[in-house]
């Protein structure tokens, strides 16, 4: 029964919205690029990084992630990670993605802005052209460091701005609340930019609150302690919000702590706008429909809902009105 599911599961069209491009670095390709750029890593080999892969909450990853980061230099390095990341989601069947990336991770240790978004755009275009993917880009702010840090950025980016479809924020939650950003996300949205905000992974449901009123978000990434106040769960379904939400690292983080107590299905019996995603797959145990066969698996979850949550990617989207529709059109040409 599970084995037709995931069958069906990854027949459907999916659009994935939460994937941190710097979060799929495989090991082995940290390990060639290390070696390609001449840069120290602390491993001596796949293995020893596969195994330093080991968290108990967000803080322990994000400091391998930032090191991880440090063999990105080039701009052929972003376009390769880029790349593999479009490839590999495709063969689950991901038809349109929303990337973010990290430039304050890449400038801050000295790798221009332009060389980071130079090669993922490159990738994200010959994805279009070679297997008709859509993708779109979402620059996010590191909510660690200042709000002046973000301004810089945003400026750095005003170049870049036909490439640009929102601006995200990231890093260590607690201590960092999305209030700290509200100016710098007013001038985004002055720019015409959508925004989007991590919220609610381990931080409780008050900087939800605040990433809808004060930010004005338009997509809340994670939102789990949003179930924690019934109040704000009746707003985030009055509104309409599509929560991207990320099965595999919520159990890898310990925000979860089996999945099968993941929110995720009581999230839609709730009436939210939730959808499945990898965050950063290379270091949580997978990609999109690793994500779909866990959680199918723990919370038995059935047509209607993986139907549901194919949908709910692509009405989340930022996608135009008319690919939405299209792309819905094709969900319901597949059949269980
Ligand atoms: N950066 C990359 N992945 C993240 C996550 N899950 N939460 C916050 N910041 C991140
Ligand atoms: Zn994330």
């Amino acid at each position: 029964m599970t084995t037709d599911l995931l069958a069906f599961a990854r027949q459907l069209p999916k659009a994935e919205l939460h994937l941190h491009i710097e979060g799929s670095l495989e090991p082995e390709m940290l390990f060639n690029l290390a070696k390609r750029n001449n840069v120290d890593i602390p491993f001596k080999s796949v293995e020893e990084i596969r195994n330093a892969y080991q968290f108990s909450n967000l803080q322990d990853f994000l400091d391998i992630y930032y090191q991880g980061m440090s063999v990105l230099q080039t701009e052929e390095d972003f376009f390769d990670l880029t790349m593999a990341y479009l490839n590999r989601s495709r063969a689950d069947n991901v038809r349109h993605a929303e990337i973010f990336f990290d430039p304050q991770g890449h400038t801050e240790r000295g790798v221009p802005f332009n060389i980071a978004i130079s090669g993922i755009i490159t990738a994200l275009s010959m994805a279009k052209v070679q297997f008709g993917m859509t993708t779109k880009l979402i620059m996010c702010f590191l909510r660690h460091l200042p709000e002046g840090a973000a301004f810089e950025t945003l400026k750095e980016a005003e170049p870049w701005l036909d490439h640009i479809e929102a601006v995200g924020l990231d890093s260590s939650e607690v201590g960092h609340p999305p209030s700290k950003f509200e100016n710098v996300f007013k001038a985004a949205r002055e720019q015409g930019l959508k925004l989007v905000a991590h919220a609610g992974e381990e931080g409780p449901p008050d900087y939800v609150y605040e990433a809808l009123e004060l930010l004005k978000i338009d997509r809340l990434d994670h939102g789990n302690r949003a179930l924690e106040d019934e109040k704000l769960v009746q707003r985030l379904v009055g509104a309409n919000m599509t929560l991207t939400v990320c099965p595999l690292s919520n159990l890898k983080l310990g925000v979860v702590k089996d999945m099968r107590q993941h929110p995720l299905k009581k999230m839609l019996d709730l009436g939210l706008c939730a959808t499945v995603n990898s965050d950063d797959p290379s270091y949580f145990g997978g990609y999109m429909m690793d994500n779909f066969e866990a959680v199918i698996d723990a919370l038995d979850l059935d047509e209607s809902h993986i139907r549901t949550l194919a949908k709910n990617s692509f009405t989340g989207s930022f996608l135009p009105e008319g690919q939405k529709r299209a792309q819905l059109a094709a969900i319901d040409m597949v059949s269980a």
